[in-house]
């Protein structure tokens, strides 16, 4: 019924798509120069650029965060609140991983238990996203501007949990590409206009166009969601 539905919907708006957008410019130099801090493959004038940078892109990414938090407060408790949402769907979801393996490896459509406007791999993201990268900053922060003050097994403790926390989101990191570019019409509503049409949402996030927007669609051009 929806196949034809080219209607717009504003699923990513602006100030979301701004503060995704510093995040992914800061985070992927985190994480490759987190790597070869850990590794050390480099010279000491190698290593020493590769610290600064890493240094740089981290004060980048926590104001990105700090700053997003403050003015756009009411997206971050709304992505808490779908995040954190969570059901029996979500189990099931993960019992066939979103069908995604079927679909690639044996060309097979499984069943999959209808998602709302984040899917259950996704919202595990999000999750490490808001937990690992509060903790990442807290911890990078510390370590970085006052390391002499904490006492020396609170520095060792923080070193751990920022090299854990950095080590799981840049794990994270192939998987949420390689899915953002397959599913295209989300990735051209994250990267540039902030959209999807109407029958990709109804595909996709069932009961975010049931609950969301459905209750408000009009015959207007433009569906605005939250
Ligand atoms: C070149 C790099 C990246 C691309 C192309 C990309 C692309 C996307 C796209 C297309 C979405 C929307 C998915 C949807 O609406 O269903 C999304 C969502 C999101 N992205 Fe990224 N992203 C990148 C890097 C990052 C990084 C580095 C982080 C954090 C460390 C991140 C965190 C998130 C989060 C938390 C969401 C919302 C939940 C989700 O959809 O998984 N992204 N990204």
């Amino acid at each position: 019924m929806h196949q034809h539905d080219t209607r717009p919907i504003l699923k990513h708006p602006l100030n979301v798509r701004i503060f995704h957008y510093i995040l992914l410019l800061s985070f992927l130099p985190l994480a490759a120069t987190g790597l070869l801090l850990f590794f050390k493959p480099l010279s000491q004038a190698g290593m020493q650029l590769t610290y600064d940078i890493h240094i740089i892109a981290g004060v980048i990414m926590s104001i990105d965060a700090v700053a997003f938090t403050i003015f756009a407060f009411d997206r971050v408790v709304l992505f808490i609140a779908r995040v954190f949402n969570l059901s029996m769907r979500d189990v099931k979801w993960f019992m066939v991983l979103g069908g995604y393996p079927q679909k690639f490896l044996l060309g097979k459509k499984v069943p999959v238990p209808p998602m709302n406007k984040y899917n259950s791999g996704q919202k595990l993201f999000g999750a490490c996203v808001l937990i690992g990268g509060t903790l990442l900053i807290i911890s990078g922060l510390v370590l970085w501007l006052v390391p002499h003050v904490v006492p020396r097994d609170m520095t060792y403790a923080l070193g751990m949990i920022h090299l854990v926390a950095g080590l799981i989101l840049t794990m994270f990191l192939p998987v949420h590409l390689f899915l953002a570019v397959y599913r295209w019409d989300d990735f051209k509503a994250m990267m540039v206009h902030g959209n999807v049409p109407y029958h990709d949402a109804a595909e996709y996030t069932p009961l975010w166009v049931e609950q969301e927007i459905a209750p408000t669609t009009t015959s207007g051009d433009q569906v605005v969601a939250k």
